[in-house]
């Protein structure tokens, strides 16, 4: 047989028996897709009508006034709040609700459990356990909420720790470590999930300007290995270097969104202009 047909034949075979793909997230859906959001905090509305997407890779950093909604927005995102109209995706999958309004609850627990997961959550403030050691906080949620193998939870906790440039504070309480490190633990928890995205909220506020930047340089590299993440933040240099996409809210709404090259230097509306110019004074 010449060698050219054989290969057609086998090409042929391998269209009728094709070999097991590797399961792959299909990559042209959105990790995260919120529509038409709302949320209230009884008689105040906090989120009115929020829609964006998250797809996968890409940064979308959320910025906005002190009280515009943003972290209200990211908890919302996993379920940690409660929201009365709109929908949220995750990968496609649409969270379940069960009653109305203000009475709107997620219906399905199995599911909350698994969007926490999904989409694992920095705070502001770390949020440490005091009482366990950095590589026991690494690793608490992994081996006790998600029962996997201690063993290899422990392995993984030490190469995130290590990634995060504080493999030598393992065995340390994180009254030991200062501010910058132990944002970066919690980053390091955060990933230990192995959530298909992060949600940051104001990482770096807390800390002194030069221990901003060690967290800086670790969301830049996460960002450069294309993790899927939502970033509140209002370091507006942090916000133009790693977002695909920037997102204004004022008064829980969007006012403004775009590619962070538009929207830093040619702002359209007049409210993230005086914004900018407020952020940019301080
Ligand atoms: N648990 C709550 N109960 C009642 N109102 C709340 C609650 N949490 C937030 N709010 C209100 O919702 C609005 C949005 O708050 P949110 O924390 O989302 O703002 P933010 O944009 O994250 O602000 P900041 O930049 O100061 O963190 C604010 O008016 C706030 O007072
Ligand atoms: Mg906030």
């Amino acid at each position: 047989m010449h060698p050219r047909n054989k290969c057609r034949l086998i090409s042929r075979m391998n269209d009728t028996n094709p070999a097991p793909a590797p399961a792959r997230p299909d990559s042209s859906v959105p990790v995260i897709e919120i529509r038409d959001l709302h949320k209230a905090y009884g008689p105040l509305q906090v989120i009115r009508g929020v829609s964006l997407v998250a797809p996968r890779g890409h940064v979308i950093s959320l910025i906005g006034s002190s009280g515009s909604g943003k972290s209200t927005l990211l908890r919302c995102c996993n379920l940690l709040e409660d929201s009365q109209q709109g929908e949220i995706l995750f990968e496609g999958e649409a969270i379940k609700w069960r009653g109305t309004g203000m009475a709107r609850v997620p219906a399905d627990r199995a599911q909350v459990t698994r969007q926490r997961t999904n989409l694992s959550m920095v705070f502001q403030q770390f949020n440490l356990w005091s009482h366990l050691t950095i590589l026991q906080n690494v690793m608490e949620a992994p081996v006790h909420v998600l029962k996997r193998d201690p063993k290899a939870v422990e392995a993984r906790a030490r190469e995130l720790l290590a990634k995060v440039g504080i493999g030598d504070k393992a065995d340390n309480w994180p009254a030991q470590l200062s501010g910058g490190q132990q944002q970066r633990a919690a980053i390091a928890r955060a990933l230990c999930m192995e959530p298909r995205a992060l949600l940051l909220d104001e990482p770096t506020s807390a800390l002194d300007p030069e221990l901003q930047q060690e967290v800086v340089k670790v969301i830049k590299d996460l960002a450069a290995e294309h993790r899927t993440m939502l970033l509140v933040t209002h370091d507006m240099r942090l916000a133009a270097d790693v977002s695909d996409h920037v997102v204004f809210l004022h008064q829980g709404r969007i006012e403004e969104e775009g590619p962070p090259a538009r929207l830093f230097s040619a702002p359209r509306s007049e409210r993230l202009r005086q914004f900018l110019s407020a952020t940019m004074a301080e």
